[in-house]
Order: structure tokens, then sequence, then C-alpha cells
């Protein structure tokens, strides 16, 4: 845990500088607009301990398996989004000495991520071997108004010297990713260009033949008139720069710009991306840098005018949530239905930057509230364009029939992970999926989606369901045997109550589903029996009997399902107990007494009763949580959002708050000595949901909107705007009202602690402590 970024409303800060903290600032000061991103880098030479980081998205290499025994059914590869070419580079030299911050002396450091327009900024100034000193003040940003555009605004000054400045500027696109298996550099260089219209390195990936085009525009300016550079010739593989010696007179700074661009064959063909990069930089420096940071503050105004949650009387609070709103939209904007979140979005390798389940079951909450309807149906779209593949893969493991098993970790549709344990029975994640779906149309109304895509997708999955379960003469129910639930540290446990519970439901939802999509488009829906070869009557049957016989594990004493068969086989300790030095335990214990013990790494039985509350009374609900959560250890950042939201909706304002700040710094105070690997983006969606599902205690429920608040302790008042079906309404919630403005043009019904009332445009204050009893 670490305690260095200043807590400020929109900003992040980070004073001073401390070569051991950079590359935990590098991930926490990243920069990305959905279709690439950066770790926050040093534009100048930098010799210290970094993660270099540049990303484009979508674009990945099928890195060979490494694997200690090979097993049947596992995948060839593991998907990696690659470490792209730096477009940023600046090599300094004056009178011939390197600027390198690990080899000066560091002073008014200062690194800030404007969360409200969207830049990040560094100031310092750097005393060389010499005694040189220079002031440094560099800017940059990743447009989100045009997501093929990157900037960057350099300004140096000599502060008691004149002198010769020696500065070349590059793109440098030798990088390896820190995590290739095999050691391998994964980029071919196809062309470079260099002239007036810029400097442009085109590579290729090796196997997936991905062409990327990397093109910058650079700058100077000094005394206001435009410095020329020359081009170098240099032999050096996939590395192109130009350079030009200046002389500086002290205290008389110069600007360098340089405006890029990435752009990939998957979005051009190959042949244009040259001419096309070519556009669109030299269109941006048209614009000039100003223009584009005004564009930028614009585009980041409307999505804090969409999706920002603001909190009175914490300015901590306030700093994370909306670096966690900020990341999640620098991550994914919804435009291309091709990509998706990985667990560290551009700030770091860790993960390959693939798809988990944690897209469905924790970031499309955040997207369907915050952001357009398009955006949350684009998330979907990417699993309905994979569905012959999860159909490939389950005939891999032998499954039949278009039964469909999405995988646990992807980036095409492919399964890229290779642990029997995750790979073959980690299965619960196609439940994940299906629920998606589910939530989806609870949330927007979109029926319309069912036979559109979903539909398919939820045949696929209630088929795998019936070929996954067996028929047990002994409980003479069906049972579920050999999986890993949510909680990773149980392996090939038999009848995991999330999965079967998951099970259950999503072959009783397909059915349903064709059910809908039958009454309302009678046609459609017999092209979709016809292209899945839907036998009607006997699979719906099936489905039924299978979803109403499933076995659930329950433990009639205690009153609570039980999380697998034999789970109170275990020694039965909590975690209260466990001394603070073997903890996590993940680092201190072995993988063998993890597995054999009853600690729990994430909510896994929780998970199911937050998924379907509704199924549940709150006795039920507080005998399992009080039961779950105290063997919790919460070693997976997406752990405890679950159990803020179901401690809130117990009443148990305290505890709901606790498990929210285990989530909300995460990744600005280092709260698992991990942020240097990247940040937790996907968890980020779950501190989000703490605070509006959790202490706003919003639901969908039967097309309306519902809200059961309460006002942490610490705070004077918390307010989240949120999109629901074209309206978008602000709720405020102080101690004892909460104040509702809406965008509405008609009179709408808000249902307040089970009481419906009227909400109309402008402001509408309820006394909700009042409707408490
Ligand atoms: C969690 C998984 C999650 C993955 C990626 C793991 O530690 O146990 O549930 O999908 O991280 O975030």
């Amino acid at each position: 845990m670490k305690n260095y970024i200043q807590a400020e409303q929109w900003n992040i800060i980070e004073n001073g500088f401390d070569s051991h903290l950079n590359k935990i600032s590098e991930s926490i000061f990243s920069l990305g607009n959905g279709r690439m991103g950066q770790r926050a880098n040093f534009e100048e030479t930098y010799t210290g301990d970094t993660l270099q980081g540049n990303y484009v998205a979508g674009v990945y290499y099928p890195d060979k398996t490494r694997v200690g025994w090979w097993k049947n059914g596992y995948p060839e590869y593991f998907a990696k989004v690659l470490n792209a070419a730096d477009w940023m580079g600046l090599e300094l030299r004056l009178d011939g000495e390197l600027l390198d911050l690990n080899l000066c002396k560091v002073t008014a450091f200062q690194r800030l991520l404007n969360m409200k327009e969207g830049y990040l900024e560094r100031t310092f100034t750097a005393e060389l071997a010499s005694g040189k000193q220079v002031q440094v003040k560099a800017k940059r940003f990743f447009s989100i108004a045009n997501d093929e555009v990157a900037a960057l605004h350099y300004q140096l000054t000599p502060l008691n010297f004149s002198g010769k400045l020696d500065l070349t500027s590059f793109i440098d696109g030798d990088v390896k990713n820190q995590d290739s298996n095999y050691e391998e550099k994964f980029w071919d260089e196809v062309s470079r260009v260099q002239g007036t219209k810029g400097t442009y390195l085109t590579l290729r990936t090796k196997k997936t033949e991905f062409d990327v085009i990397t093109g910058v525009k650079t700058l100077v300016i000094k005394n206001d008139k435009a410095v020329e550079l020359s081009i170098d010739t240099t032999n050096l593989e996939k590395y192109l720069s130009e350079s030009v010696s200046i002389v500086l007179t002290e205290n008389e700074g110069i600007d360098i710009y340089k405006i890029a661009t990435n752009l990939s064959s998957q979005n051009y063909p190959a042949a244009d991306l040259q001419a096309r990069a070519e556009e669109v930089v030299n269109a941006a420096v048209a614009k000039g840098f100003d223009e584009l940071l005004k564009e930028q503050a614009a585009a980041w105004a409307t999505k804090w005018q969409e999706g920002d949650i603001i909190i009175e009387g914490d300015v901590a609070a306030q700093q994370a949530i909306r670096f966690n709103i900020f990341q999640l939209n620098q991550t994914y904007t919804g435009k291309d239905a091709r990509l998706n979140i990985g667990p560290k979005g551009f700030t770091g390798e860790k993960y390959g930057g693939s798809t988990y389940w944690d897209t469905e079951a924790y970031c499309i909450p955040f997207y369907l509230s915050t952001a357009p309807q398009e955006v949350s149906k684009n998330l979907l779209v990417y699993r309905y364009k994979h569905l012959e593949k999860a159909i490939e893969n389950a005939e891999k493991l032998g499954f039949n029939k278009g039964a469909a098993l999405y995988p646990m970790v992807t980036m095409n549709g492919e399964e890229c992970h290779n642990e029997w344990e995750i790979t073959f029975e980690e299965i619960h994640r196609n439940g994940a999926i299906a629920f998606a779906i589910f939530n989806y149309i609870r949330y927007t109304g979109d029926v319309a989606y069912l036979k559109e895509f979903g539909l398919e997708v939820l045949i696929g999955i209630a088929r795998f369901w019936k070929q996954r379960v067996n028929w047990s003469a002994d409980k003479k129910q069906y049972v579920m045997l050999g999986v890993t639930g949510p909680n990773e540290y149980e392996n090939n446990i038999n009848n995991n109550w999330y999965t079967n519970t998951l099970a259950s439901w999503c072959l009783k939802y397909a059915a349903e589903a064709a059910g809908i999509v039958n009454a309302e488009d009678p046609e459609q829906y017999q092209l979709i029996v016809a292209k899945t070869s839907l036998k009607e009557a006997t699979e719906f049957a099936d489905w039924k009997k299978i979803s109403e016989n499933i076995y659930l594990p329950y433990d009639e004493e205690r009153g609570v399902f039980l999380q697998q068969d034999g789970y109170l086989d275990k020694e039965q300790i909590l975690v209260k107990d466990l001394p603070a030095s073997e903890r996590p335990l993940n680092q201190k214990w072995s993988w063998d007494r993890i597995l054999r013990s009853c600690f729990i790494k994430q909510a896994d039985v929780l998970q199911g009763m937050y998924f379907f509350e509704d199924d549940y009374d709150m006795d039920t609900l507080k005998r399992n949580f009080d039961f779950y959560e105290s063997r919790t250890v919460h070693e997976s950042s997406l752990s405890p959002c679950v159990h803020s939201i179901l401690a809130a909706k117990l009443n148990d304002g305290d505890r709901a708050y606790e498990f929210y700040l285990r989530t909300s710094r995460l990744d600005l105070d280092d709260y698992n000595n991990d942020t240097e690997d990247g940040l937790h983006i996907t968890s980020m969606a779950g501190t989000w949901m703490s605070i509006v599902e959790g202490f706003g205690g919003m639901r969908v429920k039967e097309n309306t909107l519902s809200f059961n608040p309460f006002l942490p302790e610490q705070w004077t008042s918390f307010a989240f705007t949120i999109g629901f079906r074209g309206t978008q309404f602000n709720v405020k919630v102080t101690k004892d009202e909460i104040i509702i403005n809406t965008t509405s043009k008609e009179l709408v019904h808000i249902n307040i602690f089970n009481k419906l009332h009227p909400v109309s445009a402008g402001e509408t204050v309820i006394n909700y402590k009042g409707l408490l009893v």
C-alpha cells in the first residue's frame, strides 16, 4: 500500500520524483481512447526502471503456449495485445549531455492527469551532471474526439545556460512484450517512409499479419519560427528518426510538438494505410495541438455529463471514483464490436489484453448506465460474432449438436488460456454471457436484441449445459461434475452451487427467450430454428427437466447454500483468525494448501445471490453472506464490490463502505502492490457498481428504475448520472433526501423503497428516510 498520490477532485497528482514508484505511476497515469493507449512512460530517454507500453486495440499475437504438461484440448497459443511502436520518443542532448532523469538531479517534478479534459502533464526541473539546468513541461493525450490521433507538446527551457541542443525525434518499433513466452519479438518491418508529410513506420505482426502504421509529424518552434529537422539515415531495425541541432538561449524555451497516429489493417486495407495515415496526421497538424486539445476537453465533457459521480465531503473518494470512470472510458468506447475490455486495458501486459467474463459480469452494468445503448450492445455483439468459435471450442472438448462453450480468455473467439482447471472447468463464464443478455434487455427494453443476436447465443449456451450435466442415479437429480467456480481456490469440484444455479437459469431463460422471439416475430423465429436446427419439442422439454431438477447443494443445519459438494468437510476457519503474516494466501501458501483450505478467493455463492437476488429473502441472503464473507479473502479485485452491494442491501452501511474502500483506491494507493503491472480496469466497474447499486440501491425492475439509497456516514452527499431508456437522470442522495433531476419531458415513475413516485422534468425531492419503516 502506498500513499503518494495527492487527493484532488479532478486531477491525479504525483509530486516529486521517486524512481522506485515510476512503474506504478506509469500505470496510474496511463492514457487511452478505446482504439489505442499507452503507459505514462517518459518522452525523453530514461535508463531507470520502466515498463514501456504502447498498445493498439485488437492487434494481437498468438504467443506459443508454454505449459509443463500438455493436455489434449489445450489451445496452442495465448493471444497477447502487443507492445507496439513508441511514437513519442525524444532524445535530447545538451552540449552533448543526455537528458535522462535517471542520471539527473530532479526537482519540481509533477505528473498530473487531468481527468476533466483528458490529458497528462509532466513538469520538472533537471540538473545534469555538468550543472546545467533545464525545465520541461510535457503535455500529451489520446484524442477521444478522433480516436486515430494522439498528440504531444514538449516544452524545454534552459535555465542557467545557453548552449547547443541536439534533438532527435523518433518512432521506435523495435519493442518487445515483457511477457513474451520465448523472448520473441512479435513485429516485422514492412515499410518506412519519411518526408515532408511526416515519418511513417509500418510493422506487421508475425503469424496474425496485422499491419500497423505509426505515423508522426514533429514540429519544432523556436522564437515563433519553425525549425527544420533533417531525416536521419539509420540502419536501425524498426526505428526511424529525424534530428536537428539548435542553439538555445538561457531562459528561452523551445516547443516540440509530435502529432501521431496508429492505424491498423483491421480498419483499412493494408495498401491504403500509408495514404490514410498521412491524411490523419496532416489534418491533425493543420488543426494544431491547442485545437485538438479543445476537442478532447469537449469530448470528455460529454463523457462526464453522461456518467460522472459527485461525492461531497471526501476528496479522496471523489478522486478515486472519477479515476475509475476515467480509466473505463479510456479503455472502451463501444464504437467497434470487435473490441472488448482487457482486465488491464491499455495499462500493462498482464492478462494479455484478452477478454474475460469480467466484461459481462462487471463492466456491462457500468456502460449500460453511463454510455449510449450501442456501447453495451456492442459488447454483447462481440460474443455473438464469436458464437461459431464457441461451438468449435465445445466440439474440441467433445460436445456436439451446436453446444457452445465460450472461452475463459479470448481475443478472437478462440480459447487461449491453458490451465486445465480454468480452460476446461471454469465454465461459469458461459452463464455470465447469457446473464448479460438478460441484463441488457432488462435495462434497455431492447427485446429485439433477442431476435437479432441473443437467441442464437442462448440456444448454444443452453445446449452446452444440457450436455455438461449428467443424471445421478444416486441423487436422482442432475449433477455437474468437475468444475471450477468463480472461487479459483477450489478446482475440479462437483456441484458448484453458483454454476449449477446459473446453468438452471440459462436453460429456463433460453426457452423463455425463444418464446418471446416466436411471439414477436414468428418468421424470424423460424429462420433461427432452421439455422440452429432447433428441435423445439425435445430440446425445450430437456432444458425444462434439467433446469427444474438440477442438484443445488444446501446445508439444512446452517441454512446456507453449499459452495460445492463436500465444502463442509473442510476445516472451517474464519479469515479473521488467519494471521496477517499469512496473507495474501496466493503468495504465502502452497497451491495445495490453498486448495485444501476453506478459504474463498472471491464471491462465488454470493455472486449467484447477487445475480438472482429476487429469488432469495433477506434472511437467506444474510445467512449466506455472513457464512461466506467470513471465509473470503478477496484475493481477486472483483470480489469486494459484490460484497459491498449485498451488504448495502442488508442495511449494513458500515460494511458496504468498508468493501467499497477496498476497490475504490486499489490502484491509486497500490493496495495490492501490483499496480506496476497495470491497472485493475474491470474491477473499476465494480467500484462504480458499489456506489450506484450498493449505496444508491439502483435496480431496474419491471421496466422501472428503483432506488433504495443510503448515505455513507463519511460523505455529505453523493450524486450519480445515469441514462435509462433515452432519459438522463441525475440522482443525488443526501442524509434524508433523494433529489432527482431528469431530462424527461414526460412524467415517469421511479420506485423508492418500494413506493412509486412521479418524477417530471427538473428537480424532484423525495424524503427517503420518511419511507423507511
Ligand atoms: C479472477 C477471475 C478474473 C481474472 C481477470 C482472476 O484473478 O479470479 O475471476 O476473470 O482474474 O480479471
